[in-house]
C-alpha cells in the first residue's frame, strides 16, 4: 500500500517533557492526520514562520527560531482521539532547531508537514523481529515494536546509548538490564508494556552490556538458534552502527531494513539534498542516488552502498541559512 501524501497543518503542543539528559518527548495534537505507519516522519518548523502571511514574532517564552528549514523527526507513537490525532516525537537537543523545540510549552503551535517518507515493511511469513536502536534511532523503532507485536511477531529490542543518562527510556524496576548481551529482559518500560524484551547497551558500561548496540546484537545472535529464514532485523541510528548491523545480517543471510538519516531541506523530493547511494541493476552504472525523504528513510540494507562510489569526486549539495 502506498502511504498517504503529506499534509501541512498547524499542531498544538500538549506536552514537552524531558525523558533523560538530552532528550525530550513532544506530544502534538493535530485535527486530522492521514493514515501513517512506523518509519514515516514529520517535518516541523515554527507556525508563525511557515507562511510569509503569518510571519510574526514567536509567542512569549518560545526561543527565537533563527533557522529557515524544517527539521525531520520520526513519529515515535500515534493515538487517535475524538478531537483528532496525538503524535509523539522523541528528540535530542543538538542545535538551533531542537533548542527551539525544547522551548515549546503546552498550547504553543508549530507547523507540521507529514506524514512523509516510506515505512518499515512487515514481512509476511517471518515470525521473529529484532530491533536495533542506537541513540536517537530509537523513536521509530518504539512504534514499530508495538506494531509488530500487534501483528503477532516475536520481538527482541537492542537499545544502545553512550551512557545510561543518555538513554531516553524508562528502565523497568522489575527487570534490571543484564550485563550479558545474550540475555534479553523486560527491562524497558515502553517495550515491556508490549511484551518486548530488550538488551540495553552503553558504550561506558554504566547500564547493561558494555559496548555498542551492533556488538550487543552480534553477541545475542551468537547464542540464539533462530533460523535466518524466520528473522527480520530493523535498525535505526548512526550510520556506522547501521553499517555494522547490515554487515552482520548479510553474513548470516538475514533480511534487514535500515532507517537512514540525511539533512533534509524540503522533505518532499524537490531539493535533492538528501541522497543515499543504492545499487540499481536497471541503471547503466549499476547504482544511483535515491532520495532519503521520498524513497526512504527506510531502505533494504542490501540495497545501500555503504561506501558512496562517488564520494571522492562528488561535491554534496549545500544549503545556506539552514
Ligand atoms: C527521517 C529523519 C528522522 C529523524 N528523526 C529524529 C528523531 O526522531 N529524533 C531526533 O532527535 N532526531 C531525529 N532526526 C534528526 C533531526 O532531524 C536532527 O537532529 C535535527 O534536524 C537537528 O536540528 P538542529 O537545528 O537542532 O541542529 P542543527 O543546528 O541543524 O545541527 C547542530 C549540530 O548538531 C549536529 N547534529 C544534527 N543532527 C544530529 C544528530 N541527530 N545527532 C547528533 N548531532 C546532530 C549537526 O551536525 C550540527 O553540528 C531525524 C532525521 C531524519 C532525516
Ligand atoms: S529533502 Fe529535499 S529532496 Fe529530500
Amino acid at each position: 500500500m502506498t502511504p498517504a501524501g503529506p499534509l501541512m497543518q498547524n499542531a498544538r503542543v500538549t506536552a514537552n517533557e524531558a525523558v533523560c539528559r538530552e532528550h525530550l518527548r513532544l506530544t502534538l495534537a493535530v485535527p486530522c492526520f492521514p493514515d501513517v505507519r512506523p518509519g514515516q516522519f514529520v517535518h516541523v518548523c515554527p507556525a508563525h514562520a511557515s507562511t510569509s502571511a503569518e510571519a510574526t514574532a514567536p509567542p512569549a517564552g518560545v526561543a527565537e527560531p533563527n533557522f529557515m528549514l524544517r527539521r525531520a523527526f520520526s513519529i515515535a507513537g500515534l493515538r487517535r482521539i475524538d478531537a483528532g490525532t496525538l503524535l509523539e516525537i522523541l528528540y535530542r537537543v543538538v542545535g538551533r532547531g531542537t533548542r527551539w523545540l525544547a522551548s515549546l510549552r503546552p498550547g504553543n503551535e508549530i507547523s507540521v508537514l507529514g506524514p512523509a517518507g516510506n515505512t518499515f515493511p512487515l514481512v509476511a511469513g517471518k515470525g521473529r523481529a529484532w530491533l536495533a536502536a542506537g541513540g536517537v534511532g530509537l523513536p521509530p523503532l518504539l512504534w514499530l515494536a508495538e506494531t509488530l507485536r500487534a501483528a503477532g511477531k516475536n520481538v527482541v529490542a537492542f537499545c544502545g546509548a553512550r551512557s545510561a543518562d543518555l538513554l531516553p527510556l524508562g528502565v523497568n524496576p522489575e527487570g534490571t538490564p543484564a550485563a550479558d548481551a545474550r540475555e534479553a529482559r523486560l527491562c524497558v518500560r515502553e517495550l515491556a508494556a508490549h511484551g518486548v524484551p530488550a538488551v540495553i547497551s552503553t558504550d561506558d558500561g554504566s547500564l547493561g552490556y558494555r559496548g555498542q548496540v551492533g556488538e550487543a546484537l552480534a553477541t545475542y545472535a551468537a547464542g540464539d538458534a533462530t533460523p535466518a529464514t524466520d528473522l527480520v532485523v530493523y535498525a535505526c541510528g548512526p550510520e556506522p552502527m547501521l553499517r555494522a548491523v547490515a554487515r552482520h545480517c548479510e553474513r548470516r543471510g538475514v533480511e534487514c531494513y535500515v532507517c537512514m538519516e540525511r539533512a533534509m531541506a524540503c522533505g518532499i523530493g524537490t531539493c535533492q539534498s538528501c541522497v543515499v547511494p543504492v545499487g540499481d541493476p536497471a541503471d547503466p552504472e549499476g547504482w544511483r542516488y535515491a532520495l532519503c525523504c521520498t524513497e526512504g528513510p527506510v531502505f533494504a540494507a542490501g540495497d545501500v552502498l555503504w561506501d558512496d562510489p562517488q564520494r571522492q569526486q562528488r561535491t554534496p549539495p549545500t544549503c545556506c541559512g539552514t
